[in-house]
């Protein structure tokens, strides 16, 4: 009997490839733990992205910019425990990769060792190319990040659309054209207009994937909490709610408030017994 793990159903940067070559297009979603990772690849995703979103989704942060590369490691193992076909993608937080090409190596190596991931994805553009060369020569792939990039958002003045004038499209073009030469092997396009991320993604020979960018990429990404309704805040533009489970969950953990307080949970269907005559000869014994 073979022990080798089933690697067939895996998904690969060549498959990934092969989808953008074909025209189908590649869906993309956040998951930062073990249950959302296990829904998310049941419902069979073609990558899983452990994104830094995790410190506003899961740790509370205002921004991406507190995140540290423990904090990857742990949410990228646990998501790497429960998946089996989609390509896990890890982010390099902030301050993880921008200091030398060395650091950015070291911890692309760290999140792929460490955490499980099968690549990795930083933002920025052509400042990145050294980084990025030197990460690829090791093996592993990279995922580029343009348009928006949240953990330069101090820089950026907020988060806001980005290459809305010619000038800032012509340098977003440049951008994504290096990380393609860089090695990408992918490149996510946040916040950008429509007509700019189709133009993008016709020049690249690599696929890229979109978010608040329009249909002319070549595939998509949401956050996982978004999709699901799960924030009481409301909708951002780009965002489709394909639930609005805040309003179900909280009604259920009410009820179940509501249960316990009035003394309806839990009820004999939710209890064990032990047998009678265990029970009888338990009460003999503390009357001895
Ligand atoms: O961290 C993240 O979730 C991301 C996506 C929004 C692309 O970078």
């Amino acid at each position: 009997m073979s022990t080798a793990p089933n690697q067939s159903k895996k998904n690969t940067i060549v498959s990934i490839q092969k989808k953008a070559d074909s025209q189908i297009p590649i869906t993309m979603l956040t998951a930062y733990d073990a249950s959302s990772a296990a829904l998310t690849d049941a419902a069979g995703v073609d990558m899983i992205l452990v994104g830094d979103s995790l410190g506003m989704v899961m740790l509370g942060y205002q921004t991406t910019l507190p995140v540290t590369m423990e904090d990857m490691l742990l949410h990228c193992r646990s998501v790497a425990r429960s998946v089996e076909t989609a390509l896990l993608v890890g982010d390099l937080p902030f301050m993880s990769y921008q200091i030398s090409k060395e650091q950015a190596l070291t911890n692309a190596g760290r999140l792929i060792q460490e955490g499980g991931m099968d690549a990795v994805k930083l933002e920025g553009g052509r400042q990145r190319a050294e980084s990025i060369r030197a990460i690829v020569e090791a093996g592993i792939p990279v995922m580029g990040h343009i348009g928006l990039t949240p953990q330069s958002v101090n820089q950026l003045g907020g988060f806001r659309l980005q290459g809305k004038s010619a000038a800032a499209a012509r340098q977003l073009l440049e951008d994504a054209l290096i990380l393609e030469d860089s090695g990408c092997f992918s490149i996510v396009l946040e916040m950008v207009p429509a007509q700019l991320a189709g133009y993008i993604s016709d020049r690249l020979k690599i696929p890229t994937i979109g978010i608040g960018a329009g249909a002319g990429c070549d595939g998509q990404v949401l956050v996982y909490h978004d999709l699901l309704g799960l924030f009481n805040r409301p909708k951002l533009k780009f965002v489709k709610k394909y639930l609005d489970l805040y309003p179900l969950i909280l009604q259920a953990l009410q009820e179940y408030i509501n249960d316990v307080r009035g003394g309806t949970f839990p009820a004999a269907e939710n209890a064990t017994s032990m047998p009678e005559e265990e029970w009888q000869a338990f009460l003999s014994l503390m009357n001895e």
